[in-house]
């Protein structure tokens, strides 16, 4: 794209003030700038003025999960047909690890975050330890995609490879990069995150079906007879993952999707919870909770929209193959954005000062129809790591970590 074709792209936009700092560039930064122009999608900019857009707002009513009396009776057979799976390669883990840990206020991949006290404990490690423990098992090995963004790829991979992947196969290990979007201020206005570059971020963990498809991963998958993908979130150390009992449970349910969930702590605690809308399985995140959702009770007295997800999710692949071109809603999220300003000075914000546009997995719930709610004892799989102290804290997930007999 010329200079004069990256201009009328960004007038009919209205973000001419990509190129303020044009004049003083040099030939290789004037390159890659109209690059980037040419690359990225202004049309979502319009979002910041429709924000609710193609948001589904359906009637919200409770869904029940199946609960631990119920999973405690049936866990050896649950755990057998899960195992069965494991073991004839049907299924396999997809650690969603492209956002940006800002909260931490760390510059690194989340997942090489040290909790350790005594020695180094990585995110990572804490994430492969729970899954080898699978593996050894079931006598076999899963295989593990994971999901970078082109922020975090090339310090994700050189973190695992100076580790030796933690001890897991490096050849069941795959990633793949996630799509990014522009970072704007709340008028709609990307911001530049340098004079050279458009500021953008990943776009949300909804997309990362799409890119593995525009990874090439689909045809690996089919190759490997792989059926179930269990994607997981890289904040929660204490995750189970391909756990045989939920993978069993699950195909036996005969649903698209499992749904691991754990029963809220209080009433307003920030995780999506499990619901039905419009009759169908689906999470309503906790922004957007109602007051009378957050007060409704159900026959037993108990708060109805009591299950929260831990975004430890199983899809059936074929599933996904068929809703993976539907496009999903953008939802937009006001976030701290590091930029320059018109003087081409840093910015820090202290607060969000701007939105990000992203595509959630919780969308995908929804399109599948049918899910199994999954009740897990939070105590002993749910420690996320969101802030650096508090609530789902470094500190609250090493408490967890040492609870369950986890040395740090
Ligand atoms: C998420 C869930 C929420 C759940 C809670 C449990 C969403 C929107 N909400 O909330 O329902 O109750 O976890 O802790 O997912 N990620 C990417 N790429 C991105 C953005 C995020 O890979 O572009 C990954 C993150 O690295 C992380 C996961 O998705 O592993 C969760 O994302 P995050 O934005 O932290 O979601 P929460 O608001 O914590």
């Amino acid at each position: 794209m010329n200079y004069q074709e990256a201009r009328s792209k960004l007038e009919q936009y209205g973000q001419l003030h990509v190129l303020r700092f044009y004049d003083e560039l040099n030939d290789d930064q004037k390159e890659a700038l109209l690059a980037q122009i040419e690359a990225t999608d202004f049309s979502i900019l319009h979002y910041v003025d429709n924000p609710h857009e193609g948001l589904s707002f359906g009637k919200i009513t409770p869904l029940g999960a199946m609960e631990l009396p119920e999973i405690e009776a049936r866990r050896e057979e649950f755990t057998q047909a899960g195992l069965e799976a494991i073991r004839e390669g049907k299924v396999a883990a997809v650690l969603l690890a492209g956002g940006m840990g800002t909260r931490l206020g760390s510059s690194d991949p989340k997942c090489m975050y040290d909790i350790g006290l005594t020695r180094p404990v990585y995110i990572m490690q804490r994430l492969i330890e729970n899954l080898t423990e699978v593996t050894d098992q079931a006598g076999v090995s899963i295989p593990l995609f994971i999901m970078t963004s082109e922020k975090n790829h090339d310090k994700t991979v050189a973190f695992m490879q100076a580790h030796d992947c933690f001890g897991y196969d490096a050849s069941k290990i795959r990633y793949f990069v996630q799509e990014m979007a522009p970072a704007a201020d709340r008028g709609g206005k990307v911001f530049m995150e340098a004079r050279d570059r458009i500021c953008t971020s990943p776009n949300g963990n909804g997309g990362w079906f799409l890119s593995m498809k525009k990874a090439g991963l689909l045809d690996v998958l089919h190759e490997e007879g792989i059926q179930w993908l269990n994607i997981f979130a890289v904040d929660n150390v204490l995750q189970r993952i391909c756990d045989p009992c939920f993978v069993g449970a699950t195909l036996k349910s005969g649903c698209a999707a499992g749904a691991k969930v754990v029963r809220k702590a209080f009433r307003e605690e920030k995780v999506g919870a499990i619901c039905l809308e419009d009759g169908r399985p689906s999470v309503v995140e906790y922004y957007d909770m109602t007051p009378e959702l957050l007060a409704a009770n159900n026959e037993k007295g108990e708060p109805a929209y009591n299950f929260g997800v831990i975004m430890n999710y199983l899809f059936r692949e074929a599933d996904l193959e068929r809703i993976v071109d539907e496009i999903l809603p953008v939802h937009v999220v006001e976030k701290k954005i590091e930029h320059i300003d018109d003087n081409g000075q840093p910015v820090h914000p202290a607060e969000p000062c701007g939105v990000k546009f992203e595509q959630l997995v919780v969308d995908m719930v929804r399109e599948l129809s049918t899910c199994l709610p999954f009740e897990v004892v939070r105590e002993k799989e749910f420690a996320p790591i969101k802030n650096p102290t508090g609530v789902d804290s470094v500190e609250s997930a090493r408490a967890l970590c040492l609870q369950n007999g986890i040395v740090l």
